[in-house]
């Protein structure tokens, strides 16, 4: 960060920026890209160069557009949701197809159902991701339906670890995709929207009037360019943390933990006790995690989380 080379972004000649954008937008098979300072951010852009005021889309009633943007789809976007009862935040292909509604034929009656927005991997939903099959299936039906079809990829790095697909391939029949690297890949600001050329350049003008514009912008792209070089793969070891301190609190007593839902770099942990008591109480021990509901708890494992870490909060669940 301190060496990379910048320009203005504003103005678009940051090389680092520039580099980024580039690299990403061909990781994922699309033309051009754009870099924001944050997932919510790329989200509200896409949406809102996707679509029109009066205009539907179709999401899990778990994602994080839904649950945690502060409803900006309704108010930067004037979008309307049509929310699906997926299962663990993971949509089916006919679930999207009948929750697709058409102003055309409706006599008015109906909103326009025009995009589509998957989260993958699934953050409320544990971590969990879409098989191929499934993920391909809600793009062809997206697309039949005169839809366009958004990712929110905020950690779709662990799914192409977790799947063993390529990006490129995981996202070919999507219009766009948010990549986060201010999660798992562990810089510190910033997400990349990519798309068509025609889509970049729309959203790049909504990224200007919501304010998301940054002027030297290079030394935050330099830490996202150190992660793609650096943290990308190592986001197993991330998982294999997780799977392990899932495996020994679901053998306690006062915890459950659903294992199928443990796919990634996430485990959510029920409790007896309040949640908000056992956060409380493992921070005291320099633990941090998430409450997530009254007798839920999010543990998430990341680049600075070790194998000792993995033993100590074992250990402290276990003194609960
Ligand atoms: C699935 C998902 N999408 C988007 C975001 C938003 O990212 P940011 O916090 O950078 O705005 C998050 C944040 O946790 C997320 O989990």
């Amino acid at each position: 960060m301190e060496c990379a080379e910048v320009g203005d972004d504003v103005l678009g000649d940051d090389p680092t920026v520039i580099e980024l954008q580039n690299r990403v937008a061909k990781l994922f098979g699309k033309q051009a890209g754009l870099f924001v300072p944050s997932g919510t951010m790329s989200n509200a852009v896409a949406i809102r160069a996707h679509t029109v005021p009066g205009d539907e889309i179709i999401i899990d009633k778990i994602s994080h557009i839904y649950r945690y943007e502060g409803g900006g789809y309704a108010a930067m976007s004037g979008v309307s949701v049509a929310l699906v009862d997926g299962e663990k935040g993971l949509m089916s292909a006919d679930q999207v197809q009948s929750a697709i509604r058409k102003a055309e034929g409706s006599q008015g009656h109906y909103p326009d159902g025009t995009l589509v927005c998957v989260e993958n991997t699934a953050n409320l939903g544990g971590g969990t991701c879409y098989s191929q099959t499934t993920f391909d299936a809600i793009a062809a039906v997206a697309r039949e339906n005169g839809c366009k079809s958004h990712i929110d990829g905020a950690r779709i790095f662990n799914a192409v670890i977790a799947q063993g697909v390529e990006p490129a391939r995981m996202c070919r029949d999507y219009d766009s995709i948010s990549i986060c690297f201010s999660k798992g890949l562990a810089a510190p600001v910033g997400s990349v929207l990519v798309g068509s050329k025609e889509f970049i350049a729309k959203a790049h003008r909504w990224r200007k009037m919501f304010g998301g514009g940054m002027r030297q912008a290079g030394v935050l792209a330099a830490a996202a360019l150190y992660s793609l070089d650096n943290n990308i793969e190592r986001l197993s070891e991330d998982h294999e943390r997780a799977k392990k301190i899932a495996l020994a609190i679901a053998d306690m007593n006062n915890f459950t933990v659903d294992l199928n839902t443990v796919q990634t770099n996430m485990v959510y942990v029920e409790c007896k006790m309040p949640a908000s008591e056992l956060v409380a109480s493992l921070a005291e021990l320099g633990i941090d995690l998430f409450d997530t509901g009254a007798n839920t708890v999010r543990i998430v494992t990341h680049l600075h989380i070790t194998d000792e870490d993995v033993q100590r909060i074992i250990s402290a669940f276990d003194a609960l």
